[in-house]
Formats: C-alpha cells, structure tokens, sequence
C-alpha cells in the first residue's frame, strides 16, 4: 500500500484536493490518500464550510497553526508538519497553489527526501513582491511532479530549465470542481438573500496586500466601489485581511448604500454568485479563472497576472493598478462592451483523473 498526503491550508487550495481526493477513490486498495489540513485559515467561513460543500472528510491530520508573519506562518507549518512525515512516512506528498502551507510543507518533505507533486505548477507573475511568487517558484524548484494548469506554465518551467520529464500539462483542478458542482448552485438560495437579480450586479472581492494593506489604496478602492455601486448594485463578500484594515484605517464607514458589504461566502454560494454575475471585479488568482471558464465578464485590478491564458482567450481584462482604468474598463462593461472568451485547452473537468493517473503509474 503507497501512501500519499495532500496539503491543504487557506480557502483557495480545499477546491484543488476535493477533486483529487475523488480521483484517488478508484485507487483506494493500493493507494492511501490522507488531507492534511496546517489551519493557516481557521474561521468557519473560510475553512469549515469549504469541508462541507466540497464533500470533504475531516482532514486527517489539523496542525492548528494559524495568523502571523510570513517566517512564523511559513516557519509553524514547517515544525509541525515534519512531525506528520516522520510518523506516517508517506510515499508522496500534494501541494497546490501558492499559498505560504505550498511552500512550507513542500520545503519539510524535500528536507526529508519525500517527492513532492505540485498541482497548479509553472504560474508566474514576474512580481517577486508578491508572496505567492516566491512561492511557487521554490515549490516548483523542489517538486518532483509538476502538474500545469496552462501553456504558459510550460514555456515558464521549460526557461528556468526545468527538465521536461518533470512536467505534465493535465488542466486545472479548480475548473474540476467547478465543474463537478455546478449543477448543485441552482439548490441555493444566495440570489434571493442577497436580492440579486441574474446579470444585473456586480461581484466584488479584494484581498491583495498591494491593495488592502495600505490607507490610501483601501480608500481609492472604496471610492471605486461607490462609483460602480452608482451603476448597479454591488455585492462585496469581504475577506478578513480586507476586513480588519477597512476597521484599522477607519474606512468602513464610507461605502454606500448600494455595495452590500457581506461575510466571506462558502463554495456552492459564491459560484452560484460568480454564474449570475454581470461583472466581477477582483484581485484573486482563481476568479480570474472561474470567470473564464463561465464567460463571465472580470476586470482584475492588479498589475500583473500569473494566469495570462485568461487574458489571451478568456474573458478577463488586467487593468492594473490604477483605479480610474478600472473604473473605466468597468462602466464600458457595464454598458455592453463584453469580451467574448473561450475556455482554455484541457479545463475540462478531468485534470485531477490524469494527475492521478501519472502518480499511480509512477509510484505502483
Ligand atoms: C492567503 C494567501 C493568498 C491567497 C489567500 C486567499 C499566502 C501568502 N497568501 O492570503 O495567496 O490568495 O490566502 O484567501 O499564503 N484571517 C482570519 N481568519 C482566517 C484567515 C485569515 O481572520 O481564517 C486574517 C488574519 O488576520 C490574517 C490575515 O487574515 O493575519 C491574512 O491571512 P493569511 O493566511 O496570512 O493570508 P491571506 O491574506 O488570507
């Protein structure tokens, strides 16, 4: 019997493992497939209730290690998880994404000789001020098996010399889940709580430190969100980074009356919101891609993108950092200049049964 543990940490990673977890159901008499869960996001609404819509079992190991710096994060989840690997000693371990738990139980199970795969490998941003670039480049440097999501992550690894018989372009887990659970979206009931009529608002979410993080961004922000909510209502599901500085900056205040200001959001809701949208404006990485693949309309205030396939084919518009751009490139979209998209090359709903395919192949 292989055992192989899959890391799973902050919000945007549980809908990465819930379709790996099914895939390895058919493997299950000659290959052990553990969840560990390092609680670097612990608040029901960004945790928990991800559990329970994805129809993931409890983590099998909870290291519990929560808030803090990047080295006290990065640097908890290090301690606790070589303490997992050195008792259960598993054949494989999974990371996905780009989040500080990626490179930290990555970096563990290299020190002590376990393979690593990393789902999601090869993105780039080119922002070396961004966590998660760091991230993914260490994670990829260390990994054993890099799944890609899009072309670009091949041409990224094939120019940091990466050997190819590392890397395998399976698709995109995320899209999976989407995937898997979209026909479960028509059950909920989040349109009628939020008073939303299909196709006639716009979503919002905003988390990046380079826009959350500093007085004067969160404030030009707000003044955009008000310039759109004169438009169209808004629904804005707000993170708890983007939370507590609207509290510390004194900001929160200062939206009106038409950005509807809620809680973070679970899984099956959030992309029954997503599904319904006119527009969606963002900072996430993988709203830019669900938008996509839905052809839904999203205008992403960042400078840069690791996802450049969104941008290329989708239905994307990277509009930088300057807010006026956004506010611009949002009123032409709200008044009928809409993108037509296509859904990128193997986004398919099947990437997670090809990523288990190799692993199995490879370790049986
Ligand atoms: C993390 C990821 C980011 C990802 C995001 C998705 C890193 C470096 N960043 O950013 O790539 O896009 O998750 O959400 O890994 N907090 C709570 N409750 C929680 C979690 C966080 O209150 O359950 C608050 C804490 O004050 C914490 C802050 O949010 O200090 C930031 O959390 P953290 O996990 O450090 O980073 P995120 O901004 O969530």
């Amino acid at each position: 019997m292989k055992k192989i543990i899959s890391v799973v940490g902050a919000r945007p990673n549980f809908m990465k493992v819930a379709p790996l977890h099914r895939a390895f159901r058919p493997y299950k008499d000659k290959i052990q497939h553990l969840i560990c869960h390092t609680g670097q996001h612990y608040d029901e609404k960004m945790s928990k209730i991800f559990f329970d819509d994805l129809e993931l079992p409890r983590p099998d190991f909870y290291l519990g290690v929560g808030s803090g710096s990047h080295a006290q994060q990065t640097g908890k989840i290090m301690i606790e998880f070589e303490k997992v690997l050195l008792e259960e000693k598993p054949d494989l371990i999974i990371v996905v994404g780009d989040v500080n738990s990626t490179i930290a139980c990555s970096l563990t199970a290299s020190k002590l000789q376990i393979p690593t795969a990393h789902v999601e490998a090869g993105l780039r941003s080119f922002d070396r001020t961004m966590p998660e670039e760091i991230n993914r480049i260490l994670t990829d440097s260390i990994s054993e098996y890099l799944f890609v999501t899009e072309k670009s992550g091949l041409t990224n690894l094939k120019n940091e010399g990466v050997p190819e018989s590392k890397v395998y372009f399976t698709g995109n887990v995320m899209i999976d889940s989407l995937v898997h659970f979209l026909p479960k979206t028509n059950g909920t009931n989040v349109m009628s709580k939020f008073d939303a009529a299909p196709g006639n608002y716009v979503l919002v979410t905003l988390h990046r430190p380079s826009n959350v993080d500093h007085r004067e961004q969160l404030s030009s922000l707000i003044d955009l969100l008000n310039s759109i909510g004169a438009m169209r209502r808004v629904i804005f599901p707000i993170h708890p980074r983007t939370s507590k500085n609207m509290e510390k900056f004194g900001l929160k205040n200062r939206l009106n009356s038409n950005v509807l200001l809620t809680e973070p959001i679970g899984y099956l809701d959030f992309l029954t919101l997503i599904k319904n949208a006119e527009l969606i404006l963002t900072d996430s990485g993988g709203i830019q891609e669900e938008s996509t693949y839905l052809g839904i309309q999203c205008v992403t205030v960042r400078k840069t993108t690791e996802r450049p396939v969104t941008v290329e084919i989708g239905t994307n518009h990277l509009v930088g950092d300057n807010y006026k751009n956004a506010e611009q490139v949002s009123k032409e979209i709200l008044s009928g200049k809409k993108k037509a998209g296509k859904i990128p090359e193997k986004w398919d709903g099947k990437a997670a049964g090809r990523i288990c395919e190799i692993i199995a192949s490879s370790l049986l």
